[in-house]
Order: structure tokens, then C-alpha cells, then sequence
């Protein structure tokens, strides 16, 4: 390579062989027995973090709240929860991550804030006070029903209307939330909130975290024609790429390269997303997108839950990997705190199958996961392969979406049964159950009563036992993933083909760069599948560099939830 090539290779930045792992904090580790995981708890389990070898942590948040929506309301941007510890711990524990070289990431809640922030408290304290234009007012309308009701028919995400009154201000003005009523949204057309927010963010960034992750960051721009009158739902505003455009100048401008962006984004699209995450327009690093979570979901709710057809998760999936191969760069997610747990929505749990192929089908899933081009995330307790929660009872669950739903379709008069049922696989609560860290009384999460009930089957899935399983190990193949993306340029930035589109079982695909050619080839399914590809052309001769069956098979059969990873 000649002086002048050097110069104008572009350098990959850090976080493309790197993998983020997921803490929710409240159900990770207890340190002090009131049933509430804290950074105590955190700081007891970082071995299991380095061992795991994860180079990012994304913290959910953990700052001052009323807890509404488990801290995604925040009261305090700047202070520490005291039921999570205190701003002292979160230094010692930032210290502790970095001495392990592992980043810590934090959670950046705002399109909105607690109704109990300060901000709100005064801006609800009647029309004139000097923050009211700091969220969302507008009166109601007449409808004919004898006095104004809402402004517009936008529902909060949470169940009702996405408009409240704050009874404090004496007025009939209503308040925008998307989410509850204790969280209302920013107004993000005014200059001194959008440098309120860069003011908080620089003070965590000097205070030496290594990035956001931004939560239903789209969300902050709203089109304002759309806030008065009948309009169905929420649109999200053109504006975004100037909010996001000023937010990277003012607070990550000559700290980039060592930094780590990312924005929830509920609804963007591959185009949007190249412009998002376009390295010279100077926005975000990459884009949680909804596409292939959403597959899932019929007509009427996310709770209408529909079977998924693999062929649309591949060409899902596919079509975000080319739509950002030369501009923009993919977050790649199979669950996290809001999602059921991955292996109960795509794989086998062994709920019907007494376990028998769980190994098999999580360690598919995160192959398959992991070898898309893009910066995997890893949920709290996927690297063992915990389940759904398994609830039964409406009495179990705590999630405020969950009460909100089940609430509003029992007064429409729906079957609880059913409504049960559907909770049992889509209620966020499915993946908040504590992590299991051992057989013992409360899997090892609490020498207390645990906010959520743990799940049963902890006396079988645990980190100790998992983790005594050697060759059988679910953590160990997710090491040897993630060290695989550290060591293999194909892995990071191979380009990505899909193989088999039409196919409903087989999700293979290859990864080609300088230095080869991967295939990576999995069975969807508990019964043997033919793969021919396995011996055509290049791959027949290939050397197998990972996979989840010990000894072979005859060379184009895949095995149930068998995995494999070929090198030519
Ligand atoms: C995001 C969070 C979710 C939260 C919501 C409102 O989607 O991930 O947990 O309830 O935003 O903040
Ligand atoms: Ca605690």
C-alpha cells in the first residue's frame, strides 16, 4: 500500500468488532435484599461480564424516578435513584468497567421526562411560568360533547389518550405524553431544552461514560399540524435531523471516535436509517430499527400475536444489511427489555420439548444473530438461554403497558383467558424476570423477596450450571462468538449475501471480504432439513469454523437447530 492509499483508507471505527451487552438494572443483581437489582449488584458480577468478553455495557436507566415505567420516567437527570445506590457507587463502578476495558453506555431518556422533574413541576404551575413552553400544550377541542375533550386523537403508547390535564395550572390546557401520564414529552422546538439536554449530556460524558443509547429518540420531533384536529396518530417530524445534527456538534464534536451512539427509533425506515447513520452527516452511530421485531404482530395490537414466517424475518433482515452495506451502519437485536425473550419468540424453549433442543436453538439464534454485519446486542441472560416468564395470573405482572392493556380490554369486555394468554408471550415482563444466576433460593438474585417473581425453571437454567456444562455451555458459544467478531475482519465487515430467500426453515448467508468467504447455514426447525448448499461449490471444501453439534452429519443435512459456520 503506497503513502497516499494509507491516507485515504478509511479506518472502521472501534465499535464495528465490538459487542454491547444489555443490563436492565432492577432485575440484574441485588446487593442488599430489598428484591431490587442496584449498581452493588453490578459490581459483584463483573467477572461474568469480562468473561463473557463484551467490550459495552448499555446501562437501562438508573437515575432519579418515580418509577412508573421502571425508571424510563426520570425526575432527576443528574442524580442516581437511591434504590439503584448513589453517584459515588456509579463512579466507582464506571472506574471498575473501564479497568476491565469494558465501556459503559447510558440510557438518554428524552422525548420526555417524570411529570415529577422539576422542569414539569414549575411548567405545570400555570401558563405563565417561564418553562410551561418547556413540554407540550394546546387546548381542547369542542367535539360536541358539552366541553372540549382532547386535542387530537393520539393514543399514548400506554393505553388512552396521549393528553392530560395537570390540575395544578388551573388551567383547561392539556399536556402531551406519548407514554403515561407521569411522562410528559419535551418540547423540542425550543432551543433552551434542546441545550438543557446537551448541557446533562455533556456533564455525563466528562463525568467518562462512553456513550448513549437515546431512548424513542424520533420521537422528540413532532409535525405540529398534526397536534390540533382529528389526525389518527403520531408522525414523526422532518426536523429530527437537525435535532440530531446540532445534539452531535454540541456534545459529541471531537469525542466521537471513542464514543458509541445509538437511537431507538420505533418505525424508521433502511432509507431513514441511512441518513441516521451516515459517518459525514454527523448524526447518530447506528439505529435500533422495529422491522423484524414487528413481524410478529397482527393487524389490531402488538399483543394480536401472529405465527412468524422465517421468510419474512430473512428479508427483513437482509434488506436492512444491503440498505446500509455502503452508507450507515446496522445495530443488530433479537430482544431486550421490551421484547419477549428471544429464545421463547424464535427458537425452542423446551417448554414442549423438556429442554431438549434449548442449547441447539439459542446458540442458532445467536450465530445467526451475530454473523450479520452490524454491532450485535446481547440481552441480560440470552447467554444462558432464559425463557418467557410463564405467568398465569394478572397479579404477576407489574409492567405498566401490560396492566394499561389488560385494564382497558377487560372494561371492553374481553376474555381474560385470552387476554392471559396473549400476555404470555408478548408482555414486556417476559424478559424483566431476575437473572438466574444459580439453582439456589431466588436463582441467586436476592437474599430477599424479588420484585418480579424469578422464574421456576431457574433450579435448570442458571449461570452455574450453564456455565458447568462445558461443551454444552450456551455462555461458552457466545464467548467464542464474540471473540470470534474481535478477531475476524469477515466477521465485522464482510459484505452480507442471503441464500435461499424462499426457503422456510433454512437461514443461510454468506460473508465475503479480503480475506475469504464465511457460510453461515441454520435450521429453523426440530427436524432434519436438506441444505445442499453445504457442498456446492467453494463450501464442500471449506473448513467448519463453528457450530453447535458435536461430530458430522451426512454433509447437506442440518440436525434440529443445528448451526453451521463454514470458511472457504
Ligand atoms: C422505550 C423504552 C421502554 C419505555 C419507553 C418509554 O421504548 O425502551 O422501556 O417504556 O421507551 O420511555
Ligand atoms: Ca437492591
Amino acid at each position: 500500500m503506497s503513502a497516499n492509499e494509507e491516507v485515504l483508507a478509511p479506518v472502521p471505527a472501534w465499535w464495528t468488532d465490538a459487542v454491547v451487552y444489555q443490563i436492565y438494572p432492577r432485575s440484574f443483581a441485588d446487593s442488599n435484599a430489598d428484591g431490587i437489582g442496584d449498581l452493588g449488584g453490578i459490581r459483584a458480577r463483573l467477572d461474568h461480564l469480562e468473561q463473557l468478553g463484551v467490550d459495552v455495557v448499555w446501562l437501562s436507566p438508573i437515575y432519579t424516578s418515580p418509577q412508573a415505567d421502571n425508571g424510563y420516567d426520570i425526575s432527576d437527570y443528574q442524580g442516581i435513584d437511591p434504590l439503584f445506590g448513589t453517584l459515588e457507587e456509579f463512579d466507582l463502578l464506571l472506574a471498575e468497567m473501564h479497568g476491565r476495558g469494558i465501556k459503559l453506555v447510558m440510557d438518554l431518556v428524552v422525548n420526555h421526562t417524570s411529570d415529577e422533574h422539576a422542569w414539569f413541576v414549575e411548567a405545570s404551575s400555570g401558563k405563565d411560568s417561564p418553562k410551561r413552553d418547556w413540554y407540550v400544550w394546546r387546548d381542547g377541542i369542542d367535539r360536541g360533547e358539552g366541553q372540549p375533550t382532547e386535542p387530537n386523537l393520539w393514543r399514548s403508547a400506554f393505553s388512552g389518550p396521549a393528553w392530560s390535564h395537570a390540575p395544578a395550572d388551573g388551567t383547561d390546557e392539556y399536556y402531551l405524553h406519548l407514554f403515561a401520564a407521569k411522562q410528559p414529552d419535551l418540547n423540542w422546538e425550543n432551543p433552551e431544552v434542546r441545550h438543557a439536554v446537551y448541557d446533562m449530556m455533556n456533564w455525563w460524558l466528562d463525568r467518562g461514560v462512553d456513550g448513549f443509547r437515546m431512548d424513542v429518540i424520533n420521537h422528540i420531533a413532532k409535525i405540529q399540524d398534526d397536534l390540533t384536529g382529528d389526525s389518527p396518530g403520531f408522525r414523526m417530524g422532518p426536523q429530527i435531523h437537525d435535532y440530531l445534527h446540532e445534539m452531535n456538534l454540541s456534545v459529541f464534536a471531537g469525542r466521537d471516535a471513542e464514543l458509541i451512539t445509538v437511537g431507538e427509533m420505533p418505525g424508521v425506515t433502511v432509507d431513514d436509517a441511512r441518513l441516521f447513520t451516515g459517518v459525514d452527516r454527523l448524526e447518530l452511530d447506528m439505529v435500533f430499527q422495529f422491522e423484524h421485531v414487528g413481524l410478529d404482530h397482527g393487524p389490531a395490537s402488538k399483543f394480536d400475536n401472529v405465527p412468524l414466517d422465517l421468510r419474512d424475518l430473512k428479508r427483513s433482515l437482509s434488506r436492512w444489511q444491503t440498505g446500509l452495506a455502503d452508507q450507515g451502519w446496522n445495530s443488530l437485536y433479537l430482544g431486550n427489555h421490551d421484547q419477549p425473550r428471544s429464545l421463547s419468540r424464535f427458537g425452542d424453549d423446551g417448554e414442549a420439548t423438556d429442554g431438549r433442543l434449548r442449547y441447539e436453538s439459542a446458540t442458532l439464534l445467536a450465530t445467526i444473530l451475530h454473523l450479520h454485519r452490524g454491532t450485535p446486542y446481547v440481552y441480560q441472560g440470552d447467554e444462558i438461554g432464559m425463557t418467557n416468564a410463564g405467568f398465569t395470573r394478572i397479579d404477576q405482572y407489574q409492567d405498566i403497558e401490560t396492566l394499561n392493556w389488560f385494564a382497558e380490554e377487560r372494561a371492553l369486555g374481553r376474555d381474560e383467558a385470552e387476554l392471559l394468554e396473549a400476555l404470555r408471550f408478548r408482555s414486556r415482563d417476559n424478559a424483566r424476570t431476575p437473572v438466574q444466576w444459580s439453582a439456589g433460593s431466588q436463582a441467586g438474585f436476592t437474599e430477599g423477596t424479588p420484585w418480579l417473581e424469578v422464574n421456576p425453571n431457574h433450579d435448570v437454567i442458571n449461570v452455574e450450571s450453564d456455565r458447568a456444562l462445558g461443551s454444552r455451555s450456551i455462555f461458552e458459544f457466545y464467548r467464542r462468538l464474540i471473540a470470534l467478531r474481535h478477531e475476524s475482519p469477515l466477521v465485522a465487515l464482510g459484505e452480507f449475501a442471503l441464500l435461499e430467500p424462499d426457503d422456510p426453515t433454512l437461514y443461510a448467508f454468506t460473508r465475503s471480504g479480503d480475506s475469504g468467504r464465511l457460510l453461515v447455514a441454520g435450521n429453523f426447525s426440530g427436524s432434519d432439513i436438506e441444505a445442499p448448499i453445504l457442498v456446492e461449490g467453494p463450501w464442500s471444501a471449506g473448513s467448519r469454523l463453528l457450530g453447535n453439534y458435536e461430530g458430522d452429519a451426512p454433509a447437506a443435512v442440518l440436525r434440529p437447530w443445528e448451526v453451521r459456520v463454514i470458511l472457504a
